[in-house]
C-alpha cells in the first residue's frame, strides 16, 4: 500500500463527504493516508511514502528525504516554501508543489491591517486603555502616521504585492515598487505603480511593504544601511519572511528612527521574536496570520492535496514550484 504522509491537522479533514479536504487522496484506491504532527510523526517505516503534505514549519531537508526512499511529492501548504530544500528535491526526481492564488487575497488583507494599525497606533492605543492610560482626548494624543495619499513602496510586485496596491489605491496612496524584472506594463498602468531601483524606492516611500520570497539574495534585503536610508517617520511592513530583514537592526531603527512604526508578521527564527522587538510599543506583532482565515486556509489544504494527490495518479500537478 503506498502512503500519503499528512504531517498536520488541515482545516476540513474531520468532516467526511464532498468538503473533505482529503477528497482527492482518498478516491486513490491503493493510497493510505497517515496523519501525524509534524514529519517527526513519520513512521519509524516510512519506506511506503510515497507522498508528503507539508506545513511551513516542517523542514524538508537531505536528512528529512534519507528517511524517505520512495517520496514522489513534497506538497507544501503555503505559498512560500523556504522550508524546502527544492534543489535536493529536484535531484531525488521529488516533485514541489506549494499554494499561490487562494491566499493573495488574505495575506493582503493582514498587510493592509498592519499598515493601518502600525501607522495609527491601534494595537498600542488598545494597550493603554487596557491599562487605564486613557485620561480622555485630548488635541496631542496618540498621533500616528497619515496614510490616505501618501507613498507606498512595494518591494516584490507579485501577486500579493499587487493585490497590497490595489488596496492601497483604495487608499488614494502612490505606489512605487521593487523587483529585479520590471512588471508588464499593463500591470504598472492598472496599478498606476511606478518602478524604481531598491535604493530609491527605500529613501523616498512613506511606508515600505515585503512581498518577496525568501532566498540568499533577500536575506536582511532590510538592513541597518537600508533602514537608515529610510525617511523619518516612515513604516515597515513585513508579510513575507522574517529573514528578509534584520531584525536586531529594526529594533534599533524603531527606537533611534527614522522609523515610526513597523508592522510584522513573520520573524526570522520563529516562533522566536526578536527580544528588542518585544520592548518596543512602536511595533505590531503578528504571530504569521497573513492567510489565516477559514475560506483561505481549507483553500490552502484542499490545493496542496490535489497536488499531492496529482502526483500519485500520474497526473502533472497543478501548482509545481519550477
Ligand atoms: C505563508 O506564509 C505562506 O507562505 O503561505
Amino acid at each position: 500500500m503506498r502512503v500519503a504522509y499528512v504531517s498536520s491537522e488541515l482545516p476540513g479533514t474531520r468532516d467526511a463527504g464532498p468538503d473533505d479536504t482529503l477528497a482527492p487522496l482518498r478516491a486513490l484506491e491503493d493510497v493510505a493516508i497517515v496523519q501525524g504532527d509534524g514529519l517527526g510523526g513519520l513512521p519509524d517505516d516510512a519506506g511506503e511514502v510515497e507522498a508528503i503534505v507539508t506545513v511551513l514549519t516542517d523542514r524538508v531537508d537531505a536528512a528529512a528525504l534519507a528517511r524517505l526512499p520512495a517520496l514522489r511529492v513534497v506538497a507544501n501548504v503555503a505559498v512560500g516554501y523556504d522550508n524546502v530544500d527544492v534543489a535536493a528535491c529536484a535531484a531525488r526526481g521529488v516533485v514541489v508543489t506549494n499554494t499561490p492564488d487562494v491566499l493573495t487575497e488574505s495575506t493582503a488583507d493582514l498587510t493592509f491591517g498592519l499598515l493601518l494599525d502600525a501607522a495609527r497606533r491601534i494595537t498600542e492605543g488598545d494597550r493603554v486603555v487596557r491599562a487605564g492610560g486613557f485620561g480622555g482626548w485630548t488635541p496631542t494624543f496618540m498621533l500616528g502616521q497619515r496614510v490616505g495619499g501618501q507613498l507606498l513602496g512595494i518591494v516584490g510586485l507579485g501577486r500579493i504585492g499587487r493585490a497590497v496596491a490595489r488596496r492601497a489605491r483604495g487608499f488614494g496612496m502612490r505606489v512605487l515598487y521593487s523587483q529585479r524584472r520590471r512588471a508588464p506594463v499593463e500591470i504598472e498602468r492598472e496599478l498606476d505603480a511606478t518602478w524604481v531601483p531598491l535604493v530609491d524606492l527605500f529613501r523616498s516611500a512613506d511606508f515600505v511593504s515585503l512581498h518577496c520570497p525568501s532566498t540568499a539574495e533577500t536575506r536582511h534585503l532590510v538592513d541597518a544601511a537600508r533602514l537608515a536610508s529610510m525617511k523619518p517617520g516612515s513604516v515597515l511592513v513585513n508579510t513575507a519572511r522574517g529573514a528578509c530583514v534584520d531584525e536586531a537592526a529594526l529594533a534599533h531603527a524603531l527606537a533611534h528612527g527614522p522609523l515610526a512604526a513597523a508592522g510584522l508578521d513573520v520573524y526570522e527564527k520563529e516562533p522566536r521574536v526578536h527580544p528588542g522587538l518585544l520592548e518596543l510599543p512602536n511595533v505590531v506583532l503578528a504571530p504569521h496570520l497573513g492567510s489565516a482565515d477559514v475560506p483561505t486556509r481549507r483553500a490552502m489544504a484542499r490545493t496542496a492535496v490535489e497536488n499531492a494527490a496529482a502526483v500519485l495518479a500520474g497526473r502533472p500537478p497543478p501548482n509545481p514550484v519550477r
